[in-house]
């Protein structure tokens, strides 16, 4: 689509180009998840992907993170071609964190052995000399303190001891270790409650910005994806069906998503902001203006 056309200017961290992908359903039924995604992305953009269920939104950072590999077109991360490489091989480049706390952590391990395992894997599959306990604990302090949680003076606990909110918020901090040059969340909190959902988007959008990482945020929380955005892009039946950034996204409300989101697909956007506990989050200010 021509709206998510390469930027000018910087040379863009990623670039998505014609991506198609289509999965095996059930019996002999196709399903078209991704059908030609195009989208680049400049360096230290927080961009937010919203859609409807279904829309293509994982299995697009699925393809950024090399978990799934394309049918057609390529994926270009800082310029290298990473299309075919498998998702070890990008490790270094792209973090992600998942939607469930025991998908980012080992439940069984402490924070500090977490961090032993997340720096081991940045630093390659094949060299397994892992950093010194010192340097580990060091490193993931500082990964921790601007968190503001207080998690750098509880490194040996059990990571099945903590908070889910806990543990994402490490996810967020671990995931940043090393300056990747993309960070892919996707529904990082969505399993929280409204106040753990709201300290660990805080803790998020203070790693992402102080540390000018390139983030793909996907969510169903219009007004969070509004209220982090540099630039926002919604997806439906695996394209990229509006892509808003600069002015085109000020005074921009969950309302005119929706309305947006309507006329291009006929459909609803759930709003996980507007099905929460009484009172909604903290970005329930923007949702009815
Ligand atoms: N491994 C798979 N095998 C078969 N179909 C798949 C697979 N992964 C995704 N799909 C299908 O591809 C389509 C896109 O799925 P995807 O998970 O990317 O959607 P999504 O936008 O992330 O949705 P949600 O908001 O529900 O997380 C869906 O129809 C889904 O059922
Ligand atoms: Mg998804």
């Amino acid at each position: 689509m021509r709206a998510s056309s390469e930027p000018a200017g910087e040379a863009p961290d990623l670039v998505i180009s014609a991506v198609h992908k289509r999965f095996q359903g059930a019996g002999d039924e196709q399903v078209t998840a991704l059908d030609g995604v195009d989208l680049a992305i400049a360096p230290g953009t927080m961009v937010s992907v919203i859609g409807s269920n279904g829309a293509g939104k994982s299995t697009m950072l699925s393809v950024v993170a090399g978990n799934v590999l394309p049918d057609r077109g390529r994926v270009l991360v800082r310029g290298e071609d990473v299309t075919g490489a498998p998702s070890w091989r990008r490790v270094r480049k792209i973090s992600r964190v998942r939607q469930n706390p025991q998908d980012n952590m080992v439940s069984m391990l402490t924070i500090e052995e977490n961090f032993a395992l997340a720096l081991a894997g940045k630093r390659g599959r094949f060299r397994m000399r892992t950093p010194r306990r010192g340097t580990v604990r060091e490193m993931a302090a500082e990964a921790l303190r601007p968190l503001g949680m207080g998690l750098e003076n509880r490194l040996s606990a059990v990571s099945g001891t903590l908070s889910g909110g806990q543990r994402q918020a490490i996810a967020v901090a671990m995931a940043s270790l090393g300056s990747p040059a993309l960070m892919l969340l996707d529904e990082h909190v969505a399993a929280l409650d409204p106040n753990s959902a709201a300290r660990v988007n805080e803790a998020t959008e203070r790693i992402v910005r102080e540390q000018k990482i390139t983030t793909l945020m996907v969510t169903h929380d219009m007004g969070h994806a509004l209220h982090l955005a540099d630039r926002l892009v919604m997806m439906h039946a695996g394209k990229i069906v509006l892509d808003l950034r600069d002015g085109a996204l000020t005074d921009v409300t969950p309302q005119h998503l929706q309305e947006r989101f309507a006329a291009l697909s006929g459909g609803t956007l759930s709003d996980s902001a507007l099905l929460s506990v009484p009172g909604g989050t903290q970005w329930e200010a923007g949702i009815d203006g």
